[in-house]
Parts: C-alpha cells; sequence; structure tokens
C-alpha cells in the first residue's frame, strides 16, 4: 500500500496539473557526487513556453517526469518519501507516474514487465525511481534481474554512481574518525553480470557450473571515462582502479590496459590501481585515502556494501545508474529489507539520498543540494531510525527532512 503521503500525478497531463518552472543554471553539485552536467534538463511533454512566441522568454519552462517503481519490501514505504522530499523542495516540477512492478506483479501476471515497456521509459520519462526488489513469499522471482538488472542493459546505462560520505562517526565501525567520502563508478552492463554460463552434468561427479566474466573494450572505456569526468568535479581529483587481474587475467587485464590507456587523457588527475582484495583492506584501514574508485560491475557490487558499512550502513547509500542518454533510474543501494517492512522504521535517507541524485541529474541543482543536505542534516542530529541506533519511524525521519525544506 501507498501511503496517502504521496501525491501521485498521473501521465494525463490535460488539467492544470502542469507545472511551469524555469530551467535551473547547470552547476556542479559536489554534495551527491553526481558526474557533472552542463546540458539543461530535457525539456518533457507538454513543452511549453510563456509569452508570445515571436517575444519567447529566456526560460523554457519544464515538467520532469518520473517513473516511480517501489518494487519490493520496504521499496514502496521508502520511495513514497523520496517523492514527497521532491515535492516539497522543487514543488510542481515533477510529475511521478507510479508503476506498478515487483515480485507480487511478476507472480500475478506471469511476467515482469509488458513487452516494450523499456522502450516506452524512454520516451515517457525523464528518470526513473526505483525501490528495491526481493520478496521471500516469492522465492527466485524475476523481478529484480528483469527490471532492475534489465533496465541498466537494456537501456544501456552502463555507470553506476555510488557516493559515499560519513555522516555520524558513532555509527560507524571505524576507530578512526576520518571522514569518507568517496564515489563508486561501477561498470553496470558486463562483467559477471551478463548471465552467459552453463550448469552441467547436474547430480553427477562432473556437474559443473560457469559464469562468464565479460569485458568490452568500448563498454570499458566509457566508463572509466566517466569516472575521470566525475573525478575532475570533485576536490581531491583521484581515480583509483579496482580489479584482479593477477587471477582474472583476461577480463580484468584488460580493464587494466584501458585504465592506464586512458589516464594520461586526464593529466590533472591522479591515477592509481589496487587489487581487489588489497582494496577491501585499504577501504576498512584507511576509507579516507578513496576518491572515485572505477571497477567492473561484480567488484563494484562488493565494494558498495563494504564501503556503505564505513558509513554507518546502507541506510545513507544512494545510486544514480546513467548512460549517455538522459534517461537514468535511480535506486538506494539497499535491499529490500524484508524483515522490516510495514513496520514504519526503515530508514528512508538512501531513498531520499537517491531522490537528490535524480533531481541533480534532470537539472534542478539547487532542490538536489536543498534536499543532499537536509538529508545529511538528519543524519547528523536529528531522529534516526534503528539502523542508526535511534528509535524514530521512516515518517518521522523524513518529517525532519521536509521540515528543513521549508
Ligand atoms: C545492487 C544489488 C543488485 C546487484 C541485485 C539486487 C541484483 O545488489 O544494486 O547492488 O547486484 O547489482
Ligand atoms: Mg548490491
Amino acid at each position: 500500500m501507498w501511503p496517502r503521503l504521496m501525491r501521485v500525478r498521473r501521465s494525463g497531463r490535460a488539467s492544470g496539473a502542469v507545472a511551469l518552472r524555469l530551467l535551473p543554471t547547470a552547476a556542479d553539485c559536489k554534495q551527491c557526487g553526481q558526474v557533472r552536467y552542463t546540458k539543461p534538463a530535457r525539456t518533457t511533454a507538454p513543452r511549453q513556453t510563456v509569452g508570445p512566441l515571436s517575444n519567447p522568454l529566456p526560460h523554457e519552462l519544464v515538467m520532469h517526469r518520473v517513473g516511480v517503481i517501489g518494487g519490493d519490501g520496504i521499496g514502496p514505504e521508502v520511495i513514497t518519501f523520496a517523492v514527497s522530499a521532491l515535492e516539497r523542495a522543487a514543488p510542481g516540477a515533477f510529475e511521478f507516474d507510479l508503476l506498478p512492478y515487483s515480485s507480487a506483479y511478476t507472480a500475478q501476471h506471469g511476467r515482469s514487465l509488458p513487452a516494450g515497456e523499456f522502450a516506452r521509459w524512454r520516451s515517457a520519462y525523464d528518470a526513473i525511481l526505483f525501490g528495491a526488489c526481493g520478496d521471500p513469499a516469492y522465492p527466485g522471482s524475476s523481478f529484480g534481474r528483469d527490471v532492475l538488472l534489465g533496465a541498466r542493459t537494456n537501456l544501456d546505462l552502463y555507470a553506476n554512481i555510488r557516493p559515499l560520505r560519513s555522516f555520524d562517526h558513532r555509527v560507524s565501525p571505524l576507530k578512526s574518525d576520518e571522514n569518507v567520502d568517496l564515489v563508486i563508478v561501477r561498470e553496470n552492463t558486463e562483467g559477471a553480470y551478463v548471465d552467459q554460463g552453463a550448469w552441467t552434468d547436474k547430480g553427477t561427479p562432473q556437474e559443473q557450473a560457469h559464469d562468464t566474466i565479460l569485458a568490452t573494450r568500448s563498454k570499458t572505456e566509457r566508463v572509466i571515462r566517466r569516472a575521470f569526468e566525475l573525478a575532475s568535479s570533485r576536490l581531491r581529483r583521484e581515480v583509483c582502479l579496482v580489479s584482479k587481474h593477477n587471477a582474472i587475467r583476461y577480463s580484468h587485464g584488460l580493464w587494466r590496459e584501458a585504465f592506464w590507456h586512458i589516464a594520461p587523457e586526464y593529466p590533472d588527475i591522479s591515477a592509481r590501481e589496487l587489487l581487489a582484495d588489497a582494496a577491501a583492506m585499504r577501504f576498512v584501514q584507511a576509507p579516507e585515502a578513496f576518491d572515485v574508485v572505477v571497477c567492473e560491475n561484480f567488484v563494484g557490487d562488493i565494494l558498495s556494501d563494504l564501503g556503505a558499512a564505513l558509513i554507518g550502513g546502507l541506510g545513507l547509500a544512494p545510486s544514480a545508474n546513467l548512460g549517455d542518454g538522459s534517461l537514468g533510474l535511480f535506486e538506494p543501494v539497499h535491499g529490500s529489507a524484508p524483515d522490516i517492512a510495514g513496520t514504519g522504521h526503515a530508514n528512508p535517507l538512501a531513498a531520499i539520498l537517491t531522490a537528490a541524485m535524480l533531481a541533480h541529474h534532470v537539472g534542478e541543482h539547487d532542490a538536489a543540494r536543498r534536499v543532499s543536505d537536509a538529508v545529511y542534516e538528519v543524519a547528523k542530529s536529528g531522529p534516526k531510525t534503528p539502523d542508526l541506533n535511534g528509535k524514530s519511524s521512516t515518517q518521522a525521519v523524513t518529517g525532519a527532512v521536509l521540515a528543513r525544506l521549508g
């Protein structure tokens, strides 16, 4: 059930629900670690200019269309509050289209999505806001694979940008009070996630299973460049490649070659590399030494959760899945947490930070910064959910964020 708090505008836009907004001026948002975009937000239908055509105003007016997938477990709860933060920070700037997909939907309809849905998203939306996948009531459901991994590959959202910033040393397992402020740029379409492999001779002593780890040079280079571009918008200006090329010689060897081929294109950014096992150790020993980390899909998946643990868990770990087109998919790194779903105590902050990344991506830089600032303020000194040693509810924590947004 979607709490009433959410005001969803459906796609029909004939009514006065269409809000007119001035395009913001482009500016970097270091708060959410987002890739720097200088292009203006894509103007979406209805595209309206104010004033007679012969004398157009200098700014176009836009509304950003967002497809919202709550998904499973705590997903719908936290995404509802993320939507309310966007509505508060930039009233009328977003139009939300609630999409029903979840493991339950998959079971009910015999498929996770209608045919052609990804193509529809490309023309219908500026962004997808995704909650979580995984519902123990539907073991083995293909929902997450079809929709989340499916969107990453079908929409070619090749860069998974995962910023992690310390906010309260009391919730970190680290002894040092050094600040973590890093961004993982995870390749999102290849590696061990290509779903190529085999499982043979089942039930015999010869039983074997293998998965392919795929690295395509062009696809590796584009995400490495993305990492360098991101580093150039940050203060530290460093990129660290994490791979396991000493054991995974072919695909990770290609990553290494691509990385050192591209690094000289960015002479003002320092480049270094670490083996994945050493990087895991350094994440714990000296996380403050990392700025931008670039890695293949599976390594990035593991480092994301490890990095999140360093700042006190997945409660403040957002992510953006981006490609070269304007459509991005935004999801908190955390899962569906079925054990606390429906208790009203899920931490909404990762989803709200994710919404800030979405706002930044569509050009609402001021709203993005205000939402992100509000989240970190609340995480430091506001009410907390139990994962951060507090007792407050999802709604109370969101309320504290909304109060800071005016
Ligand atoms: C993530 C998740 C997904 C992944 C799962 C749900 C398939 O863990 O976004 O990190 O492995 O990419
Ligand atoms: Mg993961």
